[in-house]
């Protein structure tokens, strides 16, 4: 059997990523990005989330590919390379790497411990398949190592992650996502505007993974930046901003209280929240319409019965 290979890039360095983290929570109001979310327990409670009821994105993304899968395969060359941006546990690839006769696959993650342990269960169920993992944070530049090949590329950017970026943002990645298949492909999963109730019960089940998933990102904290977040002084708060079209999800301080770290601290009111992830929710046309602004054509689109959620296969 193979053993699959990881390469990291560490792009910013970990002074860069203190120096960053605390001009966020220096800010007013304090926010910090949503991939420190991403630790190895992180990771876990991600996939936690994945499971439960009230999260329909993965279900509602797994039934459009179980659907269409082979239809989606009919537009795709064989032999090709699935690159797998935010592979997470690598579960959506791994249900693609058959019907699309893949030739290889590269799982690409901030969290990397999280990352080896996914390809490693992955090679076991295919033992003969190149498998590559990449630990690297995309968010300022995606870069890609060498070791990838020159084979034809398929990008693989499930789960409605682009929902992270703002509008703009999202234009930026789309043009860096086009760069890196070089001429290849890209296969992308879009959240959609939906009633509130079911987009506000998504990330605020009764059951508090999704509580627990922001708050670990308080744990994480401490030990990046060696501060003191006592996480039972922080409550989770979550919900739809019509005007932005995007779920919101902060941390709130349910007292006044301050934060002490080596070097500095920050004195929060009661009630005065972290803000820690944007989700944006997209009308169908307009996310076709970004991809074409960001250079794809040949744009495709499969959605559910409900249109609660968009797969797109776009061409470079
Ligand atoms: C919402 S999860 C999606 C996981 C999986 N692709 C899915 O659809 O279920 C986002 C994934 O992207 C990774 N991620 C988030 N921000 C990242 C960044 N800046 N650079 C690299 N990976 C990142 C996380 O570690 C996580 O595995």
């Amino acid at each position: 059997m193979r053993s699959p290979r990881l390469i990291e890039i560490d792009q910013q360095g970990p002074a860069g990523r203190h120096a960053d983290l605390l001009r966020d929570l220096t800010a007013s109001p304090a926010l910090v990005s949503p991939k420190y979310f991403y630790d190895a327990l992180g990771s876990s409670l991600f996939a936690a989330i994945t499971r439960l009821p009230e999260y329909y994105p993965t279900r509602t993304e797994a039934a459009i590919f179980a659907r269409h899968v082979d239809e989606i395969a009919t537009q795709l060359p064989t032999g090709l390379t699935l690159i797998d941006i935010g592979a997470g546990d690598c579960e959506k690839a791994a249900r693609l790497l058959a019907p699309f006769a893949v030739g290889s696959y590269v799982a690409v993650d901030i969290s990397v411990d999280f990352l080896g342990d996914s390809l490693t269960r992955l090679q076991l169920q295919h033992p003969d398949l190149p498998m590559l993992g990449v630990g690297t944070d995309f968010s300022q530049r995606l870069r890609l190592p060498l070791e990838i090949g020159d084979g034809q590329r398929l990008l693989f950017y499930p789960g409605s992650s682009i929902g992270n970026f703002t509008p703009a943002q999202a234009l930026d990645f789309l043009h860096q996502l086009r760069q890196a298949t070089q001429g290849g492909g890209l296969l992308i999963g879009v959240d959609l505007l939906k009633p509130v109730a079911v987009l506000e019960a998504a990330y605020d089940d009764p059951l508090g993974v999704t509580a627990a998933f922001n708050r670990n990102l308080l744990r994480h904290l401490n030990q990046l930046i060696g501060s003191d977040f006592v996480l039972a002084d922080w409550q989770h708060v979550a919900f739809f901003d019509r005007a932005q079209s995007r779920i919101e999800m902060h941390l709130e301080a349910r007292r006044s209280l301050k934060v002490l770290w080596p070097g500095g601290e920050r004195a929060f009111a009661t009630g005065e929240r972290i803000h820690t992830e944007n989700s944006y929710k997209w009308r169908a046309e307009d996310f076709a319409a970004l991809l074409s602004a960001a250079g794809f054509s040949r744009i495709r689109r499969w959605t559910d019965e409900r249109a609660w959620f968009a797969v797109f296969l776009a061409q470079a």
